[in-house]
């Protein structure tokens, strides 16, 4: 039993991408893993292959019609397929690692990658899509961004990462930045590893590399800590506010 993901996007010849090459590109020869990018203008009938209109009360851009991203949803999803359906868009919640653990967690996921101005709103609410973003930029497609989602699942599956490359003790693991890494030679351009490391001493190595991995967190994402700060810091973010789910 493997971890199946569809595609359903615009350009399919964006993908595998960089899913082919590296950890994800040798669990997808071995099987561990699918990947199938559908083509969202197949399910057209007319002559023009149509996916889009004008956007109802006027504005810029064309908006993904309903019922074109309805029949790819359904062209992708066999009866009884149970996978989440998520939607990458910037007007999504964050993507976190708790959503990507529990994506890999199943049995796959199917991804609609948006283009131009968006998607109809009834066909997102109607099939009980996930809206997911990866960051607060605008990307000029989903593609990308669902890139970045299955990156992020696939190499929690078991089997994918090799026991060398371990995804336990790393950043968001344990809802810390990661402390800094070093490696030989011991001195560089008269900057030297901090002593403890090289010490063998394992319990003040710990104690050292926790310290180093709060203080980093404290520094760069206070957000991530369950302190006042912390709190504050998330409470300053309002884009990352409005666009959690009540
Ligand atoms: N599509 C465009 N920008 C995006 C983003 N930041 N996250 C997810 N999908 C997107």
């Amino acid at each position: 039993m493997s971890w199946n993901a569809t595609v359903l996007t615009l350009f399919p010849g964006m993908f595998p991408g960089p899913l082919g090459t590296s950890l994800a590109g040798r669990g997808l020869e071995r099987g561990l893993w699918s990947l199938e990018a559908r083509d969202i203008r197949d399910v057209t009938t007319d002559r023009h292959r149509t996916v889009d209109d004008t956007p109802f009360g006027g504005g810029a851009g064309m908006v993904l019609r309903p019922d074109v991203v309805d029949a790819a949803c359904a062209a992708a999803m066999p009866e009884g397929d149970t996978r989440p359906l998520v939607f990458l868009t910037p007007r999504g919640m964050p993507l976190r690692q708790k959503l990507v653990r529990e994506l890999a967690a199943g049995s796959g996921v199917v991804l609609l990658c948006g283009r131009y101005e968006g998607v109809d709103q009834r066909v997102i609410e109607a099939r009980g899509m996930i809206e997911v973003s990866i960051g607060d930029y605008v990307l000029s497609g989903g593609e990308v961004a669902a890139m970045v989602l299955l990156d992020a699942c696939v190499r929690l599956i078991p089997g994918v990462m090799g026991a060398a490359e371990s995804a336990e003790e790393e950043s968001f693991s344990s809802d810390l930045l990661e402390y800094p890494q070093y490696t030989r030679p011991a001195e560089w351009r008269g900057r030297r590893v901090p002593e403890v490391l090289l010490s063998g001493h394992h319990a003040e190595v710990a104690r050292w590399r926790k310290a180093q991995a709060e203080a980093v967190t404290r520094e760069r994402r206070p957000d991530l800590l369950n302190t006042e700060q912390g709190r504050d810091a998330s409470a300053r973010a309002p884009l990352h506010a409005a666009a959690t789910p009540a």
